[in-house]
């Protein structure tokens, strides 16, 4: 099942791409610093030649969501779990997310189109996250409300191999008290599932922001209960966090973030293989069941 979702790409300033569009009077164009509403004229304006510093608007897109969902398991009781596809122009974009793509992937393959599980379990890979978490954003506005009463919970994973790895666990219920926000009543459980199976395997993680700034957004924002993991990124590691997980004190989560290093050689993959097990784990026991995971049903 395929969704579609439009994009306008902006390029995010300096370094600007230059555009040619098509052949007619250089002297009528602007050389560079076009607004985004000029780029949309000239676009519109056929056979115009011009060379433009496009600070603004680069082109329309559309792009996609992938979805799949096992064929057993109850419909109406749905685990959902994503990952952002797309990557920002400056790289490949391993960290982020073919990390998260890749952990929900061999998930998927693992249990297969027809497991045996009480309640169905649909996988989405979204499109366009970088862009303002447009394909996740598309998918939850666009249900009805009976379809967004059929997730029974929403499980995020961006980020899960950061070479300087923390272990954090969204904190659902802003139980830190940072503030930060708190998401629907069930995304504490949700928290509490990944806090106790990191705990059985005895490495210790944190909550972190659940502010909205991954695809967890928009089901948040319609009451449905979210959770996920993350390894960090653009935040500095303390020297506390060292103590517990290794790394380097003072430096990002990931120096790579956004940039052309975030490559394949640039994953920790013992971080990696420690939160992908977690993914596989909490999923697994959800689609077992979404009341016994803490003995708290979600919602
Ligand atoms: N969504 C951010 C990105 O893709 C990364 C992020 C993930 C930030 C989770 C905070 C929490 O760049
Ligand atoms: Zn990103
Ligand atoms: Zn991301
Ligand atoms: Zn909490």
């Amino acid at each position: 099942e395929m969704g579609a979702a439009a994009v306008i790409i902006y390029n995010n300033g300096p370094g600007a791409l230059n555009g040619t569009l098509g052949e007619v009077d250089p002297a009528s164009a602007p050389a560079a610093g076009v607004t985004q509403e000029q780029g949309a004229a000239l676009i519109a304006q056929e056979g115009a030649s011009v060379t433009i510093d496009l600070q603004g608007l680069v082109e329309d897109r559309t792009t996609y969501n992938v979805i799949a969902e096992t064929q057993t398991g109850r419909h109406n009781n749905v685990v959902m779990a994503g990952a952002h596809l797309d990557s920002v122009g400056d790289g490949a974009g391993i960290n982020d997310n073919a990390t998260g793509s890749a952990a929900l992937l061999e998930t998927a393959i693992q249990m297969g189109g027809s497991p045996k599980v009480n309640n169905a379990v649909r996988f989405a890979w979204w499109g366009a996250e970088e862009h303002g978490l447009v394909g996740s954003t598309h998918y939850v506005q666009n249900l009805t409300f009976e379809e967004q009463l059929d997730i029974a919970l929403y499980l995020n994973f961006d980020m899960i191999g950061s070479p300087n790895a923390g272990y954090f666990i969204f904190d659902g219920d802003d139980s830190d008290g940072e503030g930060a926000g708190a998401g629907p009543y069930g995304s504490a459980q949700i928290e509490a599932a990944f806090a106790n199976y990191f705990e059985e395997v005895g490495l210790p993680t944190e909550g972190t922001d659940f502010n909205g700034r991954s695809d967890y957004g928009e089901f948040i924002l319609n009451g449905i209960p979210a959770g996920g993991l993350f390894t960090g990124g653009d935040g500095v590691k303390t020297e506390e966090q060292v103590a517990k997980w290794g790394g380097v004190a003072g430096q990002n989560y990931d120096p790579n973030y956004h940039t052309s290093r975030d490559n394949l050689g640039n994953v920790d993959r013992v971080a990696f293989d420690r939160m992908s097990d977690g993914v596989a784990w909490v999923i697994g026991s959800y689609a077992t069941s979404t009341e016994d995971v803490n003995g708290v049903p979600p919602r």
